[in-house]
């Protein structure tokens, strides 16, 4: 059941317009064309957009900052979603014997820690917008601790819909604020699935399924920041977590917005994807040079926030990295869990499991050579260490425990404490 069609138009948002007929639809809650079942997608008038870079010196640190090409108009939260740390990796440079590494780092992200804030930010908007007072999502995690927190600041209810064998951590971050949290016997695809069905039948707001075209435009922010952090100039190539393989689209649609008003000069960076091996659909696909995905049935991997078998933008995601020249990886879970060390090691950095598939697959294609030690590049990470500790717990070793005594202490180190003296 869709909601009302009151969210007003703003001055930049023209339509909806479907990704493949291009047939345009007013803004209302819906996400599939009804001529051809193509997705649909927000549409700006671009010509009406007058934007430089001396324009966002006077802005706040957050991702209205870039408000022009976000579907949202009047009251948005008074919080610093976005904008979080790009810094450049020295560490790793001389680890890596590479010339330029940068990592921007979601995993601070306000308020639950991870990007998907950004996009849960204007999704919860859009559904009050909208006339809806009751938001849900199906989640393999991040998603549902968004969704439950800010339902929370806007005053809406959620429904949270999750496998129920997720992360602890990531379970309890959902609860916390009074969500309903439903656990269901079943993969992803199968709660994604169900969750439609849903919000056919009730008024309630799937922010990734009714809300969809609206919920993904607020991935833009994070190629945005990329693009502003840097200087207004891109790296030479960028690694992205892919699960339903938004993010990777609408950081590459952030670029050529940016590049159409004149804010970058030419977009010559190479996109590349990253998919734990037990989870690859996107990544095989391009792997293999297909344009189609093939799903898959039981993704196995430690990565669960990037366990989806059928992902809803599988199709454009493998479509961008080609066009963008670049290419796919998908490390083991033994590599995922190494990539996590070596980051937290050199970087002072915990990322979550599906930060360890984005570095994983970097460090594969640096020893591939499809990324030169010459050039420059920028990991994603998308997500918070704390949340998936379960995977490390047998990775990392034993403290140890001692007497409150100083021999004790000199104890275990024996005479490797001479050098402090
Ligand atoms: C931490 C993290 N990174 C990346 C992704 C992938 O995002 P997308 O579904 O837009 O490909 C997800 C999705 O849940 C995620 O939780
Ligand atoms: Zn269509």
């Amino acid at each position: 059941m869709r909601g009302s069609s009151k969210g007003k138009n703003s001055s930049y948002i023209k339509c909806l317009k479907c990704r493949e007929c291009k047939r345009e639809y007013q803004l209302m809650p819906m996400h599939i064309c009804e001529v051809c079942f193509g997705p649909l997608e927000v549409d700006y008038d671009y010509e009406k957009i007058k934007i430089s870079k001396a324009n966002f010196r006077s802005r706040k640190p957050n991702m209205w900052r870039y408000r022009e090409f976000l579907p949202v108009e009047g009251e948005v939260l008074p919080y610093d979603v976005g904008f979080t740390p790009l810094f450049r990796a020295k560490n790793l440079e001389k680890y890596l014997g590479m010339s330029e590494i940068w990592i921007k780092n979601d995993g601070v992200n306000f308020p639950t820690l991870s990007f998907k804030d950004r996009v849960v930010a204007i999704a919860v908007k859009k559904a009050k917008d909208f006339g809806f007072n009751a938001v849900a999502c199906a989640s393999t995690g991040n998603l549902a601790n968004s969704v439950a927190s800010i339902a929370r600041i806007y005053g809406v209810k959620a429904f949270i819909f999750i496998p129920y064998d997720l992360e602890p951590t990531k379970v309890l971050a959902s609860s916390i604020y009074g969500a309903e949290v439903i656990g269901i016997k079943g993969s992803y695809d199968e709660v994604n699935r169900l969750c439609a069905e849903i919000s056919e039948k009730y008024k309630i707001a799937f922010v990734n399924i009714n809300i969809r075209p609206f919920y993904s435009e607020g991935s833009k922010t994070y190629g945005f920041e990329i693009a502003e952090q840097l200087g207004f100039r891109l790296p030479d190539h960028v690694v992205v977590p892919m699960a339903g393989g938004s993010l990777i689209t609408k950081i590459w649609k952030a670029f050529k917005e940016f590049e159409m008003k004149g804010l970058l000069k030419e977009v010559y960076t190479r996109l590349h994807g990253a998919q734990p091996e037990g989870c690859a659909p996107i990544a095989d696909a391009v792997k293999k040079g297909l344009t189609i995905f093939t799903p898959v049935k039981n993704p196995k991997t430690i990565a669960k926030s990037l366990a989806i078998g059928n992902p809803p933008d599988g199709y454009y995601a493998v479509k961008v990295i080609k066009e963008s020249g670049g290419y796919a990886e998908t490390p083991s879970d033994t590599e995922i869990i190494e990539a996590i060390k070596i980051l937290a090691e050199k970087e002072g950095i915990f990322t979550e499991t599906a930060g360890g598939v984005t570095f994983g697959a970097f460090l594969r294609l640096l020893e591939s050579g499809k990324i030169s030690k010459k050039e420059s590049v920028l990991i994603a990470l998308t997500g918070n260490g704390l949340k998936t500790q379960e995977a490390l717990a047998e990775h990392v070793p034993p403290i140890k425990v001692i007497h409150p005594t100083i021999e004790s202490f000199e104890d275990i180190y024996k005479d490797k404490l001479e050098q402090f003296k």
